[in-house]
């Protein structure tokens, strides 16, 4: 390979198609100067571009085709978010296997997936992409999502390439603002922000990409203590490194690097490997090795990375897709059926009071209302691939095809998502009026999360809140349904209704899931990833954080709260309800008394107390109560989704080792400390069992 095909293959470019200078695009194909293309699927056009890579060029050596197949490829499932509601790690493994069946077929080999960012601040947009705060089921949802992208053979028919990103703590961006600064201690960047990537690499990830964020005053996209101490140096990484969206060049606005080739040379020597979309490798590559300032070894290095996965992928072989396949497998019943299923697992019901819910089927009237209770573009949420509005299934359609000929569904607006006027709200009052019971659907568009998303407040946008207080105020019994990419301070909603399902954008089945859980067809299981705020001012509010030295007491001023709202949360971590209630009991402990290296076996009791079958997702918690550096109140360190019918008793076990208790201490050693430890057992980061063991030396 002569020096420039080697830079060729650290390119990764956008699609022609969508060139500015599309014949200057194909020409660099045509040389056999791009190692990937993103943006482009579907058979045909892929296998096109691959002619150019493999006919024309000097080497013939195939092109990498990625794409954003974020939660789904034309089965669109729920948000990332919503399917972490239903803590069912073996869900989203194959959610994610689907996905890559389809993106296959469309000869999408690798996914910009999963995105593992812990997100604390509701505020940020992209919070809706990942698995919410925590990083134990972070961890847990990532592993699944590799192993269900990559299956058991790369070479596979039905398997990509994944993407871990953005590497690292790009959720941290200050003030909740997207691209903003991240500036947080090592010890929060390796207990919070890379266990969920450390989880992908286990689990054999492919590739990872670098974040946008300056971290710590070193962009992560030319970070060395990211790029090479930590993904190699300390957990051995033999993939490759992409960056984010031209992250290259942002490294002059960064105020990192000077100029382009200063750029390219601290990004390529930082240990990146592969340069998106904009071209400064391939530009002033040859220039900088001629020059000794970044090692031939180094380039030859992420040449060898790149190559050896298409090797794996088996494009050598085979590097044309089947054009057969891709017209039977979008959408086929099995994939609804699997989004259907998916998008049920993923509510969470918040509030039931009286037992509202599950509404009847053979009602006089259903009033369906609301800006998002029609919206078949919403419920694909911000990242919906080659997913298609038309093809979505709102709650309106859904309700109506759950009811029976008998029950009559109004169906009134009565606002916009934001903007707009009042003006619906009277009408949307008459239809629920006319009702045995009023459904309203309010929440944020699709494009109010995700990528440049970021909100200042977290209240319903526009005039929903009003829609909402008038309908209450008819006295009809009111459901709120929310479809939302971020918790939203709903405490008026939380305090005057009587109930609320959480449905984030549940993707292409959307209607007929929610409808499934209106109707009782299915008992939500589901629990939230994310905390609610009260109000935007308590951002950023997160379950696992410190007890300060003055922890919020209500009667004594001088402790860790607000003069002007509680300190507490509206909805807290874990927590969601079911049509059926569960008790939990008989706490065990294999032992109060361990050594650092030994194990404790957990058991508890749960019961199923009601009169149908439910899920309820099995929690445990820990607090290492004295430690060198201060541990969070709570500690996420088991949890188990079970099913039990009415009646039904089930004994729940969970086994903790130093890998559960450890952490880090003040000089970054992941250690278990000797002391008092607490553990909880329940169903949310609030209350639960509670017992107490020591570790000794
Ligand atoms: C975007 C996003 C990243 C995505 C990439 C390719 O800017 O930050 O998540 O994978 O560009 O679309």
């Amino acid at each position: 390979m002569t020096l420039e095909e080697k830079l060729g293959q650290l390119q990764l470019l956008d699609n022609p198609a969508a060139a500015a200078d599309r014949a200057a695009a194909l020409d660099l194909v045509r040389r056999g100067l791009v190692g990937g293309i993103l943006n482009a699927h579907g058979a045909q056009q892929v296998n096109e571009l691959q002619r150019l890579a493999m006919q024309e060029s000097r080497l013939k050596i195939p092109l990498l085709f990625g794409y954003d197949v974020v939660h789904g490829y034309r089965t669109i499932f729920p948000v990332p978010l919503g399917e972490a509601s239903s803590w069912d790690p073996s869900l989203a493994e194959e959610t994610a296997r689907i996905a890559a069946t389809e993106a296959r077929a469309a000869g999408v080999n690798w996914t910009f997936a999963p995105m593992v960012d812990i997100a604390r601040d509701a505020r940020w947009g992209r919070i809706v992409e990942g698995a919410g705060e925590d990083p134990f089921l972070g961890a847990e949802m990532a592993r699944a999502r590799v192993r269900g992208f990559q299956g058991r053979a790369l070479a596979a028919p039905d398997a990509v390439a994944a993407c871990v990103k953005h590497f690292a703590a790009y959720g941290a961006a200050e003030a909740g603002r997207d691209y903003n600064t991240t500036d947080l201690s090592e010890w929060t960047l390796r207990e919070v922000y890379l266990p969920p990537f450390k989880a992908a690499i286990d689990a054999g990830v492919e590739t990872v990409m670098s974040a946008f964020n300056d971290l710590n005053g070193v962009p992560a996209s030319a970070n060395p203590f990211l790029l090479t101490d930590i993904l190699r140096g300390e957990w051995k990484f033999a993939g490759f490194v992409v960056s984010d969206y031209t992250a290259v060049p942002e490294l002059i606005a960064h105020g990192l690097a000077a100029d382009e080739a200063d750029a390219a040379a601290q990004a390529l020597n930082a240990g990146l490997d592969m340069e998106m979309v904009s071209r400064l490798f391939n530009l002033h590559g040859a220039r900088l090795v001629r020059q000794g300032k970044v090692p031939l070894a180094r380039i030859d290095e992420a040449v060898r990375r790149i190559l050896r996965l298409k090797f794996r992928l088996g494009l050598f072989d085979r590097p044309y897709v089947d054009e057969t396949r891709e017209a039977r497998l979008m959408l086929a019943p099995a994939h609804l059926d699997a989004a259907r299923r998916a998008a049920a697992r993923s509510l969470v019901l918040l509030k039931n009071q009286g037992d509202l819910l599950p509404l009847r089927k053979d009602l006089r009237a259903i009033a369906v209302i609301g800006p998002l209770a029609d919206s078949q573009r919403d419920v694909l949420g911000p990242w919906h691939a080659a997913g298609r509005a038309e093809e979505a299934v709102t709650l309106l359609q859904g309700i109506r095809a759950k009811v029976g000929a008998k029950t009559e569904v109004l169906y009134a607006k009565g606002c916009e998502i934001e903007g707009g006027t009042t003006d619906g709200i009277a009408e949307a009052v008459r239809v629920a009026k006319a009702a045995d019971v009023a459904i309203v659907a309010v929440g944020e568009s699709a494009e109010m999360s995700g990528e440049a998303a970021s909100r200042t407040s977290l209240a319903l946008p526009g005039h929903q809140l009003a829609l909402v207080k008038a309908i209450q105020a008819t006295g009809k019994p009111t459901v709120v349904v929310l479809m939302n990419g971020r918790p939203l301070a709903i405490e008026w909603v939380a305090e005057n209704v009587p109930a609320i399902l959480e449905t984030w954008f549940a993707g292409i089945q959307a209607g007929y899931a929610i409808a499934d859980v209106l109707f009782g067809d299915v008992n939500p299981g589901g629990k939230l990833p994310v905390t609610f705020p009260r109000t935007v001012g308590q951002a950023p509010l997160y379950y696992n954080h410190k007890n300060t030295g003055r922890p919020p007491q209500p009667n004594n001023k001088y402790t860790s709260k607000y003069i002007d709202a509680p300190w507490t949360p509206l909805f807290p971590f874990g927590h969601g309800l079911s049509y059926t209630q569960f008790r939990f009991s008989n706490l065990q402990l294999s032992r109060t008394r361990l050594s650092t290296n030994e194990r404790l076996v957990v058991t508890v009791d749960v019961e199923n107390t009601g009169q149908r079958a439910g899920d309820e997702v099995v929690q445990l918690y820990i607090r290492d109560v004295a430690a060198s550096a201060t541990r969070p109140v709570r500690e996420l360190k088991g949890f188990a989704r079970i099913t039990l019918a009415a009646g039904e008793r089930r004994t729940v076990r969970f086994e903790l080792g130093p890998e559960h208790l450890g952490a880090h201490d003040r000089h970054m050693r992941f250690v278990v400390e000797p002391g008092e430890f607490r553990l909880y057992v329940g169903n949310s980061s609030a209350g639960g069992l509670e017992a107490r063991f020591d570790v000794f030396d």
